[in-house]
């Protein structure tokens, strides 16, 4: 497995590997959730290419770029493990030199949910990821379903930029109890940990609400709210039905529609969501 940090290096080393070229952008600390990704791509191409950046612009002023957990001795021990051929470990410099001053904005689609509470976090999303697909030059790239927006709004960006890659989507991976994958869930204490099972619950019984014949909206998005309600460590920052692609809030839920979460446990914000009509 060859690692790179400039964009010279990565673009020498980009040159040598047999196409298709998967990607697999990260911010490291991985989990079982970034290896189902590497795993993919190793199946549907020839060459992984994975990228480990903490990207500064994708965080707000009172987020938590600092206390980001890191670990690139386990990361790269992990991508080994999974016969990654290419790592690129940019440093901030490197993607963000002195007198930057291109970014990259989506319109419509970031405006609601994350958008709304996290101002110019997919600002920052989206001006990295281009940057990343013009070094990497990737024929598929895959991303988690559990940032859904995210990939709504990479999928407009690549769209509306012509970028020529394959946006590939990847099932949320879950923990046993069904919580979902993430790098923050490192945050919980045990009582949190525990706690933190209400979004996938609030999910579920949205589901279930639906299966037994629902449509209404409101009143699946209320159920979810209950589910949240009931748990005193657990702070609701937003729930929604909406189009999965246009994230527009919908009156009437059908299959396709996606159910989706932002929850403060303790002081760890978790999202998750589910696609109704998948498993
Ligand atoms: O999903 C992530 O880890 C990040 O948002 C990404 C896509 C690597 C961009 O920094």
């Amino acid at each position: 497995m060859k690692k790179v940090d400039t964009i010279e290096a990565l673009r020498m080393a980009r040159a040598t590997l047999a196409g298709p070229v998967g990607f697999v952008p990260t911010m490291g600390f991985l989990h079982a959730g970034h290896l189902s990704l590497v795993e993919r791509a190793k199946a549907e191409c020839a060459s992984v290419v994975v990228s480990i950046f903490v990207n500064p612009t994708q965080f707000g002023p009172n987020e938590d770029l600092e206390a980001y957990p890191r670990d690139l001795p386990k990361d790269l021990a992990m991508l080994e493990a999974a016969g990654v051929d290419l790592v690129w470990l940019p440093t901030p410099e490197v993607i963000y030199p002195p007198g930057f001053q291109t970014w990259v904005e989506v319109e419509d689609v970031t405006q609601p949910l994350e958008g709304a509470k996290r101002p110019g976090h997919f600002r920052g999303v989206t001006t990295v990821v281009a940057k990343l697909f013009n070094a990497v030059e990737p024929d598929r790239a895959y991303f988690g379903q559990k940032d859904a927006q995210q990939v709504a709004v990479i999928r407009q960006m690549a769209r509306d930029l012509n970028v020529p890659v394959e946006i590939v989507v990847g099932e949320t991976v879950r923990e046993p109890d069904g919580l979902a994958m993430s790098s923050r869930n490192n945050y919980l204490n045990g009582e949190e940990r525990e706690a933190a099972t209400l979004l996938i619950r609030a999910l579920r019984a949205a589901k279930e609400l639906y299966a037994q014949g629902e449509r209404n909206a409101d009143a699946i998005r209320e159920r979810m709210r209950a589910v949240i309600a009931a748990e005193p460590l657990a702070r609701l920052d937003y729930v929604s039905s909406a189009h999965p692609e246009t994230l527009v809030e919908l009156e009437t839920i059908d299959a396709g529609a996606l159910l989706s979460m932002a929850v403060f446990v303790g002081k760890t914000r978790l999202i998750d969501n589910l696609v109704i009509g998948t498993k």
